[in-house]
């Protein structure tokens, strides 16, 4: 698992550098699927039918108001747009997955402070992942983070455990309500903690690709997610960069 987050890590990277007002968002999928490949990866969403439809490419890419699962396209990043990559492998039967949202170009300041406390709160949620904690420790750090900055957590998705497949159990809510399930944290799990903060509402729509969610009041969205595993030492990040 910490060579799979190694590989989602450093194509992330690569990719920040391709992020640039005139590319499009297929150009960075196509980037993002030959190294994969040249690393002895397997795309891990590429192929994935959790429902109706099955996802198309290896990378997600979303824009604005897009909250997640955006598709890539003929669709051009300009400057002041935002936008949010997630993307997963499978090296040797296991699987690691990551995400980052990026300025393009000159971006507003409310923009930058939306990116800024998305990373917090995902890095508050991470600091809660350790044994005897429970799952509800996590959501509670990352939905305090994004609404004491005056922004909403999307609640249809979650994180969740990582491992031999992709979505494992158990969920893991950007929020905590009374009566979810809790289960509590133990040495040698693994969950991709992944907070999707709302510059607005938090309410969402589908659109008729049957994948990409968007904002209902069409405001920004932003989304950083990491594979973490939780040891004697705390909370391992594996898809940092130069984690191992
Ligand atoms: N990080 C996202 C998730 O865990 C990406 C999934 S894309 C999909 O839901 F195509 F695999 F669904
Ligand atoms: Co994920």
């Amino acid at each position: 698992m910490r060579k799979a987050s190694q590989i989602v890590a450093e194509i992330l990277e690569q990719l920040a550098a391709h992020v640039r007002p005139g590319v499009t968002t297929d150009e960075l999928d196509r980037i993002s699927e030959e190294l994969t490949l040249k690393k002895g990866a397997k795309p891990a969403f590429k192929g994935y039918k959790p429902g109706e439809v099955v996802y198309p490419k290896t990378l997600c890419v979303s824009i604005n108001n897009e909250i997640v699962h955006g598709i890539p396209s003929g669709r051009k990043l300009k400057s002041g747009d935002i936008v949010s990559l997630d993307f997963g492998v499978v090296y040797q039967g296991f699987y690691g997955d990551s995400a980052r949202t990026f300025p393009v170009g000159e971006i507003s300041d409310k923009a930058k402070k939306l990116l800024r406390v998305t990373r917090e709160a995902l890095y508050a949620g991470i600091a809660q992942a350790r044994a005897g904690n429970r799952i509800s420790d996590i959501g509670r750090a990352v939905q305090e983070t994004a609404e004491s900055a005056g922004f909403s957590v999307v609640t249809e998705f979650a994180g969740h455990g990582i491992g031999r497949r992709l979505h494992e159990e158990p969920q893991v809510p950007n929020y905590f309500r009374p009566g979810m399930p809790n289960p509590r944290l133990r040495e040698g799990m693994a969950i991709a903690i992944e907070p999707m903060v709302n510059e607005g509402g938090p309410d969402l729509e589908i659109l008729d690709d049957g994948w990409t969610a968007v904002t209902a009041d069409g405001r920004l969205s932003a989304h950083f997610e990491h594979s973490v595993a939780i040891t004697s030492n705390g909370p391992e990040i594996l898809s940092e960069l130069g984690h191992v």
